[in-house]
């Protein structure tokens, strides 16, 4: 399929995490790949870039990239764009890597996912590095060969993405529903709500509730949702980034087991008796059976790696692979639809102050959101 065994990528987008992806390139810290190319409508992104990477084709339109002799892109632009320039790369032909989110709205990600269909040589993935952490890996594995039994509860707390006002003053289109389109939810818990929809599917309502602590941002830093599966298991869900001193845990509670998976280890924790069974069985007292514990870990050698945009280079790694040696992406980028369900749900939920069912009501979506970039616009107009 590919004329040379090394896999040619440019960058759309050197901001923050485009030259992190550029450089890690660059660098040649991933196996069979090179950087060819980076893009950026800013003149200042470009010439910081070129000035420490020489020897690289710098543009300043995407456009002028899609009859390049390049194999796949990676666009790290702002959310709105992503599919706008990922449509004209499929066109193109050329394989695509779409940073998170897929994009704002979920209308847009299922007609995206339509179009995606029409290409099926194209590999397209989306930026999911958490999907990389090898605990989440090995919850999905458990839960599927149900060492947890019936999930009942599951509960998540995300309060690990501090960002003080310093961080959103950097850069005029975060924080904004015009220009990130969401506030914490979109951007940084995205990635937990992904791994969330991986163990444990699309639940059927959300009731939820979002605001801002703290901070001169329109859009939200706190988040707590109460989300309900078809099967009636509940998950609440607490997210911030207010908070010093945060944490990311997930709890998930079954009939048989329960899963505490914290940020550098999991413990699974399953018992002789399953809760149903304890209960019929148990005819005084409070009832009890044997629990066994194991644990898990990520691996101190992997996290000091990862720590460093490790997760982000697996999937550039496996990406690669997939194109050389048709390896399974990590995160196809269809998989992007499922956690935005949630996040354009639970923003809903709240915009309404009212339970919503999913599938989610698109249209009342869109027109909310509109809303919301109009209330900004007049709110900026005003100052
Ligand atoms: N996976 C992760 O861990 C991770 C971490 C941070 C950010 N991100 C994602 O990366 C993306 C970029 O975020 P960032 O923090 O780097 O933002 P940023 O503002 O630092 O960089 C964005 C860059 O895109 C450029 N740009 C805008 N429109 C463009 C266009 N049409 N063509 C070419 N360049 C254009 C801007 O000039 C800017 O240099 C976002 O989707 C964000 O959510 C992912």
């Amino acid at each position: 399929m590919f004329k040379s065994k090394r896999i040619k990528y440019a960058i759309i987008g050197v901001g923050r995490m485009g030259t992190v992806h550029a450089h890690n390139l660059y660098k040649k810290r991933v196996s069979n790949a090179r950087l060819a190319a980076v893009c950026d409508i800013s003149a200042l992104a470009l010439d910081k870039f070129a000035k420490k990477h020489p020897g690289v084709e710098c543009y300043n339109k995407h456009e002028d990239l899609l009859n390049c002799d390049i194999d796949a892109v990676i666009i790290a632009v702002p959310h709105y764009q992503h599919l706008t320039i990922a449509r004209d790369f499929i066109k193109a032909k050329k394989n695509i890597i779409i940073e998170k989110p897929l994009t704002v709205e979920l209308k847009d990600a299922q007609e995206f996912c339509k179009l995606k269909k029409k290409y099926p040589d194209l590999k397209i993935a989306i930026m999911y590095n958490q999907r990389t952490n090898p605990l989440y890996a090995k919850a999905k594995e458990l839960i599927k060969s149900g060492a947890l039994g019936e999930i009942r509860r599951s509960n998540f707390i995300i309060t690990n993405w501090y960002r003080p006002d310093a961080y959103y003053a950097n850069n005029s289109w975060r924080a904004t529903y015009c220009g990130e389109g969401g506030g914490i939810l979109l951007n940084q818990c995205v990635h937990q709500l992904d791994i969330l929809t991986s163990l444990l599917g699309t639940p059927v309502n959300i009731d939820s509730r979002i605001s801002t602590i703290n901070r001169s941002i329109k859009t939200e830093n706190d988040v707590t949702a109460i989300m309900e599966y078809k099967n009636g298991a509940i998950c609440s869900l607490s997210a911030s980034g207010h908070e010093q001193n945060g944490i990311c845990r997930l709890e998930i509670s079954g009939d048989l087991g329960r899963l505490v998976i914290g940020k550098c280890k999991m413990v699974l924790y399953t018992y002789a008796t399953s809760e149903i069974e304890l209960n019929l069985s148990t005819l005084s007292g409070y009832g009890r059976s044997k629990k066994q514990a194991k644990h898990y870990r990520y691996g101190i050698l992997r996290l000091i790696r990862d720590s460093i945009y490790g997760q982000q280079i697996r999937i550039i790694d496996n990406f690669t692979k997939s194109l050389l040696n048709g390896a399974d992406l990590i995160a196809d980028a269809n998989e992007g639809i499922n956690a935005l369900e949630i996040i354009n749900g639970i923003y809903l939920s709240s915009w309404c102050e009212k339970k919503i069912s999913l599938p989610l009501d698109n249209n009342l979506f869109s027109k909310m959101l509109e809303g919301k970039r109009n209330e900004e616009k007049t709110y900026i107009l005003k100052r």
